[in-house]
């Protein structure tokens, strides 16, 4: 039965090609910008480690459900979903879990696009030695100078935005190889020299036992307005979503990705290589920022400015910081432009299946709607920044307009995505078409897939979606 659908939109040149294009599309913000922060809002170690065990029993058997159900579909992730429905014997509704992929891509792309204008605009900002010898306030003063001011902000998520259309318009098979290839390792490159610069600050210990030494406790409890002490799940929620971000799993990015990947490919393999990249850079990415902080004496809990308030401080002290840090946020941008397309191409291959559009009319249609949502985001930050639309509801007390798009994409509708992802690669499909895909024998390796995806993967999910709901 293999192979018996071909993709309209062409396929990748080999397997490397999938492997790169889809750790771009995983590494990327999530992984520099925001798990640092998150671990830094969560207390560190104890939701660092629930990450890790999200990554390994939710993340990598999605993944590989993901890849397989688009390889086989070879469509975009709607059409795959009721092509295979169909083919299963189920109900055509299954496409509209390809719709809230959609969806919830452009609702991401929208504030990933201003959190990358804001890494592009540090480009130019390093470049002219802005912070050479700057002091911890000085940085943040400016960064918060910077985010007061709405037309910059929207300058600059302007500009992401036309790179990614652009990109996208091309096919996303043209060029992105290529550009991982090199971009990628040197983006590793610079993380392990500021590592080096790291060890040399007085808190590097610290910083390691922050990232690395568990405290449930601090992880699972927190003192409300009332001085008692409260149990709350969503460090695990947060835990649990961003591993889905960062993996860019359950929207239909890694589905469309897979689509055009060649039959011939152990979907296995690659998924190991694609989380395996995806989740060292993190790890570097935290070992940096985190002593960073405490030789500084900064809070890790500051928020979603912590890497533009602390690294500008290593490129500012460390030699050749200028040069350092201007490669340094060139390559940020990068990783997030190669996250971004991924974002918006399941909605491109939608429009191109479905609505006969040219691939860059879709592009444009789809780019311009991000953008607009885009806006949202970019008032956040000033002119609404005192907007708490759900403040009737604890856990989103003071959650701005974007904190409420990064929690409903990030911690909502991914899981939800990954966990029908997973029911239907293990519960619907026949045992014969996901054998046959994995293309790994009856094996051990198959039996684990099949026991992680139909039972632990859908429980873990649903616990910790459950647990979360007393939240509110
Ligand atoms: N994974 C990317 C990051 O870590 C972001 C991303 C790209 C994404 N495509 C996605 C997140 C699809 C969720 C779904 O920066």
């Amino acid at each position: 039965m293999a192979g018996i659908r071909e993709s309209i939109h062409g396929q990748w040149s080999s397997r490397w090609a999938f492997v790169l294009a889809a750790t771009g599309s995983a590494v990327g913000l999530g992984n520099i910008w925001k798990f640092p922060y998150i671990t830094g809002e969560n207390g560190g170690g104890a939701f660092v480690l629930i990450y890790l065990v999200c990554i390994v029993i939710i993340g990598v058997p999605i993944m590989m459900s993901e890849i397989l159900l688009g390889r086989r579909g070879r469509q975009s992730p709607i059409n795959t979903m009721r092509t295979l429905a169909i083919e299963a014997g189920h109900n055509t509704n299954w496409q509209w879990l390809g719709v809230m992929g959609v969806l919830a891509g452009f609702l991401i792309l929208s504030y990933y696009s201003v959190i990358a204008g804001i890494a592009l605009f540090h480009v130019f900002r390093t470049g002219v030695g802005t912070f050479d010898n700057a002091t911890p306030d000085g940085i943040a003063t400016l960064f918060n100078t910077f985010l007061d001011d709405p037309q910059a902000l929207l300058f600059w998520h302007t500009v992401f935005m036309v790179m990614t259309m652009l990109v996208v318009a091309r096919g996303v098979r043209g060029g992105i190889e290529k550009a991982v290839k090199f971009l990628m390792p040197a983006l590793f490159l610079i993380l392990l020299i500021l590592l080096g610069y790291a060890m040399n600050t007085a808190a590097f210990d610290q910083g390691l036992s922050f990232m690395f030494k568990p405290d449930f406790h601090a992880l699972f409890y927190y003192t409300n307005d009332a001085g008692i002490e409260v149990m709350t799940w969503n460090p695990v929620l947060i835990a649990m979503g961003h591993a889905f971000f960062t993996l860019s799993l359950g929207m239909g990015a890694i589905m469309v990705y897979g689509s055009y990947l060649p039959q011939n490919a152990s979907i296995a393999r690659v998924t190991f290589m694609i989380a395996g990249a995806d989740t060292a850079v993190a790890i570097v990415a935290g070992m940096v920022i985190f002593p960073i902080v405490f030789a500084n004496n900064l809070e890790p809990g500051m928020g979603f400015g912590l890497i533009f308030k602390t690294l500008p401080l290593a490129f500012g002290q460390m030699p050749g910081g200028a040069f350092f840090g201007t490669l340094f946020f060139i390559l940020l941008t990068f990783a997030a432009w190669t996250s971004s397309i991924s974002l918006i191409e399941p909605a491109v291959a939608w429009l191109v299946e479905n609505r006969g559009m040219s691939r860059a009319g879709a592009s444009v249609l789809s780019g311009i709607t991000c953008w607009l949502f885009g806006l949202l985001t970019v008032f956040s930050f000033n002119i609404w920044s005192d907007v708490y639309p759900l403040h009737m509801f604890e856990v989103f007390r003071e959650k701005t307009i974007f904190d409420l798009l990064d929690y409903l994409t990030a911690n909502i509708m991914l899981p939800l995505g990954g966990l029908l992802i997973a029911i239907f690669a293990a519960w619907l499909m026949s045992r014969d078409a996901t054998r046959d895909e994995l293309d790994m024998g009856e094996g051990p390796a198959y039996i684990s897939w099949r026991v992680l995806v139909r039972y632990i993967t859908p429980i873990a999910v649903s616990i910790v979606f459950l647990r979360a709901i007393d939240l509110i």
